[in-house]
């Protein structure tokens, strides 16, 4: 190995646990253990996916070093070592290297050589990071609508148009918000992550705005701050984020949509996509989608409206009283035959979104729906992941 090398950390005192990078390494570079997430240096090979996910940004931390630190020092960070003192020309010398290598890197990545998680093959390619913390873009709010009318269950359609800014996001993206003020130690908040729910050309067809769909969450800064917004309120506007999580262009693609409650965001733009391009000719989307009750499942009302021909639906509900608990994975069981038929399918992607914890679940209806018709659901997923057509966003 040439040194010194640049090494990917994460700053141990502001990461949230959330393992959010974990699971969107391609390559499985990133690992944890009871007390830190860290990244492994023999591994990681500056594919950047790790980047745009984080919700806290401690994922971007880089070190010049002659020796890497081992997973096991990584694991015992209480908080980041500073930079060795390696003086000026060996570590100027080591990132000019690695800066070419990254860009290597980078354009390899974007050609979808290697890693697991890909981007649909016929996926138009996304803007990333154009507008970051030290450059956010200033978005103003067009309207906030309560989506709910359940009890202690508030989500919130937001709409933020961006003027004259260029803020060209895809369905799939996500955008970061950044809540105002400062943090108890005088540093200004961190962005948080939110889905886009509208399509490419705007929530209203050719304006420049996109909408978001925002559950407000007991304490949550942001949640709170972004659901209280008013008309004609400015809000600061990092990224668009996401590279990987992104419909197909080809209009005869499946779409099998699996989601809860507010994870429903990228399903929307999906279908709203479709409507508008190619409308009922398109390969047909199915979608599992699941929520506490009807009142409290986002765009109940809208989605009603969508023709099953376009959008083939499944609404799920898990407190409804007089109804058994049902979860989207018990729906998929009972749909084995649909969804076995879509699996087989090459033309079928996959797009999970909503509660970390609906992944076991699903992934397990995944497994037995797999083996009725004789195929190992973990090979399957593989290849549908190789492929660019399976896709999750948990939270
Ligand atoms: P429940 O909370 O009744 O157990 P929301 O985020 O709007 O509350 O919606 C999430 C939906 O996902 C709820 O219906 C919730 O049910 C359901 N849910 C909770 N845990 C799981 C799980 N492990 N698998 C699938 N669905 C789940």
């Amino acid at each position: 190995m040439n040194k010194p090398v640049k090494q990917h950390l994460i700053d141990p005192e502001i990461c949230i646990r959330c393992y959010t990078c974990e699971m969107s390494c391609p390559i499985e570079a990133i690992v944890h253990d009871g007390s830190n997430v860290v990244v492994d240096a023999d591994k990681c090979n500056f594919c950047m996916d790790c980047i745009p996910v984080c919700p806290t940004g401690s994922i971007d931390e880089w070190r010049v070093v002659n020796t890497p630190y081992t997973l096991e020092e990584q694991f015992g960070f209480t908080e980041l070592p500073p930079q060795e003192d390696l003086g000026q020309d060996e570590a100027s010398t080591g990132l000019e290297a690695l800066d070419d290598a990254m860009a290597a890197l980078l354009a390899d990545a974007h050609k979808g050589a290697g890693g697991k998680a890909k981007a649909p093959a016929s996926a138009t390619k996304p803007s990333v990071n154009m507008y970051t913390l030290g450059k956010p873009a200033t978005a103003k709010v067009q309207g906030n609508y309560r989506l709910t009318n359940d009890d202690g269950h508030d989500v919130r359609h937001i709409i933020l148009d961006f003027g004259g800014q260029p803020f060209p996001a895809l369905e799939g993206q996500s955008i970061g918000i950044i809540p105002p003020g400062t943090s108890a130690d005088g540093k200004p908040h961190l962005p948080r992550l939110y889905s886009i729910s509208s399509p490419r050309d705007g929530e209203r067809a050719n304006y420049n705005n996109l909408s978001l769909t925002v559950k407000r969450e007991e304490g949550g800064l942001c949640s709170n701050y972004v659901c209280d917004l008013k008309k004609g309120d400015e809000v600061q506007v990092t990224g668009p984020f996401g590279a990987t999580f992104l419909m197909p262009d080809d209009p005869s693609a499946r779409l099998l949509m699996i989601c809860t409650g507010t994870g429903s965001a990228p399903m929307r733009a999906f279908t709203m996509r479709r409507q508008r391009t190619v409308g009922e000719k398109n390969g047909g989307m199915l979608m599992f989608f699941g929520a506490r009750s009807p009142g409290a499942l986002p765009y109940f009302g809208p989605l009603g409206k969508v023709p099953e021909r376009l959008l083939h639906k499944h609404l799920v509900f898990s407190r409804v009283e007089g109804q058994p608990k049902e979860y989207v994975q018990d729906r998929m069981r009972s749909e084995e035959d649909a969804v076995a038929e879509m699996l087989q399918d090459p033309k079928t992607h996959i797009y999970i979104c909503g509660l970390r914890g609906m992944e076991e679940g699903v992934e397990q209806a995944f497994t037995n729906i797999a083996e009725s018709f004789g195929q190992q659901w973990t090979a399957l997923r593989d290849t549908l992941r190789t492929e660019g057509r399976y896709h999750v966003e948990t939270y």
